[in-house]
């Protein structure tokens, strides 16, 4: 069987997707700050706001995986450090120090959202935030940046999908085989969702939600996740696949 290591799975999409890979056959190997409900089989409590966090995730994990799914994530509502660190510094440390177990032909997959799409439009902000290697200590970061917490989770995805995007071409991955791509939910019923509701407001979830005619649920989105995870994906890099029920369509040719 393959084996695929999941962020995020003690709720909404990262549950999910753990759920549906194990019914495929996968051996999952789940990682989340909060312990999960439902059982696993092999779950690793681990916190990826903090790099020592992710070395000790990286410890228990075995010499040979054939996939990552980066799902787990904030919403902003604790701040732009602790989003900016979870949703990219140290998602993408996980991924650049589980590069070398990712076997030939393996994949990373980053969950984004529509709210990364401005990343082209901040192309210079999201240049110079992506070009701090490793770590980086994300306070500092903050501050020397200016950074307002209301702009922490657009800027997470901005900065995710623009590095993946980049990664895809980087010796670390591609010379090994390993694809990178990115899937970007629109509106999805999970518990992160009342929080986006708290920071956006009712009116512009709501707005999203009824151009599509319904907001999405994790069932959705995990199906995209584990397809770009797998084999069939094999000619897809450095791709993002939204995930959306046509939203992103419909704002980018303003139909409405
Ligand atoms: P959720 O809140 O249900 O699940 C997120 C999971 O990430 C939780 O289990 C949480 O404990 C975990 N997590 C948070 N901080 C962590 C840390 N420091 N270390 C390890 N795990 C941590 O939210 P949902 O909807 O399942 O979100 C999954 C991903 O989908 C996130 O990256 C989110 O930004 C993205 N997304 C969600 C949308 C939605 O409307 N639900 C829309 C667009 C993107």
């Amino acid at each position: 069987g393959k084996t695929i290591l999941i962020t995020g799975v003690a709720s909404g999409i990262g549950a999910c997707a753990a759920e549906l890979a194990g019914q495929m056959g996968a051996d999952v190997i789940g990682v989340d700050v909060r312990e999960p409900s439902s059982g696993f089989s092999s779950f690793i409590k681990g916190d990826l706001s903090t790099a020592v966090g992710v070395e000790e995730i990286v410890k228990q994990l075995p010499n040979r995986i054939d996939a990552l799914a980066n799902v787990a994530g904030l919403s902003g509502n604790t701040g732009v450090t602790a989003t900016l660190a979870v949703n990219f510094y140290g998602l993408r440390a996980l991924s650049e120090t589980v590069a070398s177990r990712l076997r030939e032909g393996g994949a990373i997959v980053n969950v984004a959202s529509i709210a990364g799409y401005g990343w082209r439009a901040n192309l210079e902000r999201a240049k110079t935030l992506t070009a701090v290697a490793g770590f980086p200590d994300v306070a500092s970061l903050v501050s020397e940046h200016g950074l307002k917490n209301e702009e922490g989770y657009p800027l997470s995805k901005e900065l995710l999908l623009l590095w993946t995007m980049r990664a895809a071409h980087e010796p670390l991955f591609k010379a090994r085989g390993v694809r990178v791509n990115a899937v970007s939910p629109g509106p999805v019923e999970t518990p992160i969702l009342k929080q986006f509701r708290a920071v956006l407001g009712d009116a512009r979830v709501d707005s999203d939600i009824t151009r599509v005619g319904r907001a999405g649920n994790s069932a959705d989105i995990a199906p995209a996740i584990l397809f770009l995870c797998s084999d069939g994906a094999r000619w897809i890099n450095g791709a993002n696949v939204p995930v959306d029920g046509g939203l992103e369509a419909s704002i980018n040719a303003d139909v409405l």
